[in-house]
């Protein structure tokens, strides 16, 4: 298997590499429709580059009706009009490549949009050699649905097809039919969808929800479960035992990381949502290997104190397989923004956190200009998820808001108006803006990203927790002789720092507030990085 690169130490790029995700609607629009596009990409490449990660994955960019913007596949294998043409692809995977980009996708095979035309057959008649593809069934006994599962979007998992008579099963938007990943034909007709991006030379993908991917046989009843309150989403109703996680997935993992292998040096990112115990068994076994990194999430709900943070991280790095490479996620285009939840101060201390833990680390647009809450006005709202259970806060639309480039009209974004509207604070809350701000969130994460380049301990050197003062998380990094430190301070106060050793053996290499000598104590909020002189 070719899994490794002379370039990275033998070891492959995306282990010491830094992935940003791009939600392409609204990275930057070129054509003046308000909705991004594959060429605005391409234009801000350099955005990408001077940041300095290694690879870019893009929510997805095929063909489809936009019910759930993008996640309602119609084309697996072509490139929505309003995003451009697989020219337009081509022309930007080029340009990415050249700059030493990496390109991933989005691969969805749990579902496609039932306007894919493997759905239009499926869908034509009962005995349609199709048919088979999605997961129809009878009614129940009294015309309902066949069995209680619910939709992650609310209500039944179940819609009536009235001219066939039977239901077919959704786990989302009923727009998004699950597509059945028992039936061979399916499996191969996917694996048909990875080998065209390959050999296109796409570096890799991140999978939509694969821990979704096979339902148990005979489609039993979820349990319910215990802890569900009214004013939660209604797929919390159920416990979704059943519908997800089935042992047959990793099977299904597993055929998509030796069909990748098989390209050279490509990567899978399973975005898998479950506990640490379930998660870590997508990296699959020593003879049947699973994705490369399944999505670590746990950050994205951490109580946000030092304690509950080094609890993560230990049990995550406990719960790892032999080999497994670890991976951290701060946000993306489905959670609140982290500057909204936790404020810019903390948000800062989040960066660090995220840039010097070990695993490769994913950032997401706009999370670099430290974005926070952006108010949707209710006539604006444009997610499914929000607009089918309101009120309910389970609104994506606030992270998904155009990126601001700078303080030209529409923050140049667009020549029109944004599908969504913009950060208020745009004006000053911008690329160009902070650009030229030292002390701004874009300029910490492009020294946060240089300094884990140049320093191996940073990127993929060994971690260690250290004993800390309360409210502080401290860890070190070590490499050969490397050995980096890392204190952060969750408190609005200053604390103590207790440094293992002389403290005139630390070097201060890079603070969060941008000093650049240290007293033996953490400002309020304040994030540090230190290097141990050798001994
Ligand atoms: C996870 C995606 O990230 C989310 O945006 C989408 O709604 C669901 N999967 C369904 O595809």
């Amino acid at each position: 298997m070719g899994d490794v690169s002379a370039g990275h130490g033998g070891r492959p790029w995306w282990e010491s590499g830094v992935i940003y995700q791009i939600y392409p609607r609204s990275f930057q629009d070129s054509d003046g429709d308000g909705i991004g596009d594959l060429e605005g990409i391409r234009r801000r490449l350099d955005h990408v580059v001077e940041l300095g990660v290694d690879a870019i994955w893009l929510s997805p960019i095929f063909p489809s009706p936009m019910a759930d913007f993008g996640y309602d596949v119609a084309d697996y294998c072509g490139v929505e009009a309003m995003f451009g043409d697989l020219a337009a692809f081509d022309a930007l995977l080029a340009d990415a490549h050249a700059r030493g980009l990496k390109v991933l996708l989005d691969f969805v095979p749990n579902h496609s949009s039932t306007q894919h035309p493997w759905f239009v057959e499926s869908r034509s008649s009962r005995d349609n050699p199709k048919r088979d593809w999605y997961i129809w069934r009878d009614p129940a006994p009294d015309g309902g649905p066949p069995n209680n599962w619910t939709s992650d979007m609310g209500g039944s998992a179940w819609e009536l097809d009235p001219a066939t008579g039977q239901y077919y099963m959704h786990a989302f938007l009923k727009e998004q039919a699950d597509l059945n990943w028992r039936n061979p034909e399916v499996r191969a007709a996917m694996m048909d969808v990875l080998r065209f991006w390959f050999d296109r030379g796409v570096d890799g993908f991140r999978i939509d929800v694969l821990w979704h991917c096979v339902k148990a046989e005979g489609l039993p009843d979820n349990p319910p479960n215990p802890d569900y309150r009214a004013g939660m989403g209604e797929k919390l109703k159920v416990l979704q035992q059943h519908s997800t996680d089935q042992p047959e997935v990793h099977d299904i993992a597993n055929a998509f990381r030796t069909l990748a292998d098989r390209y050279g040096e490509r990567l899978l990112v399973g975005e898998i949502v479950l506990p640490l115990d379930r998660l870590v068994t997508y990296y699959g076994t020593p003879d049947s290997p699973g994705v490369h990194l399944p999505f670590n999430f746990h950050l994205l709900d951490a109580p946000w104190n030092a304690a509950a943070l080094a609890r993560i991280i230990g049990d995550y790095e406990a719960a790892l397989p032999p080999g497994g490479w670890p991976n951290w996620v701060l946000g993306s285009h489905d959670f609140p923004r982290v500057a909204g939840k936790l404020g810019e101060a903390q948000a800062r201390v989040a960066a660090m956190l995220l840039l010097t833990l070990r695993g490769t680390p994913t950032i997401y647009q706009g999370d670099e200009l430290g974005i926070g809450r952006v108010a949707i006005p209710p006539e604006r709202v444009r997610d499914p998820q929000d607009l089918r259970q309101p009120g309910l806060g389970l609104g994506r639309d606030a992270a998904r808001t155009p990126m601001p480039w700078d303080g030209g009209p529409q923050a140049g974004f667009s020549t029109g108006e944004p599908w969504l509207p913009l950060n208020a604070d745009w004006a000053t809350r911008n690329v160009a803006t902070q650009a030229a701000d030292p002390h701004s969130m874009l300029s910490l994460h492009r020294r946060l990203l240089a300094l884990r380049r140049s320093h191996a301990a940073l990127s993929r050197g060994d971690f260690v927790l250290l004993p800390s003062a309360p409210d502080v998380l401290q860890y070190e990094r070590r490499c050969g002789d490397e050995r980096l430190l890392v204190a952060l301070n969750l408190a609005s106060e200053a604390r103590p720092l207790q440094l293992p050793g002389d403290p005139a053996r630390f070097e201060p290499l890079l603070s969060t507030h941008g000093r650049k000598a240290f007293d033996g104590a953490l400002a309020p909020d304040e994030g540090l990085i230190l290097m141990q002189e050798a001994r």
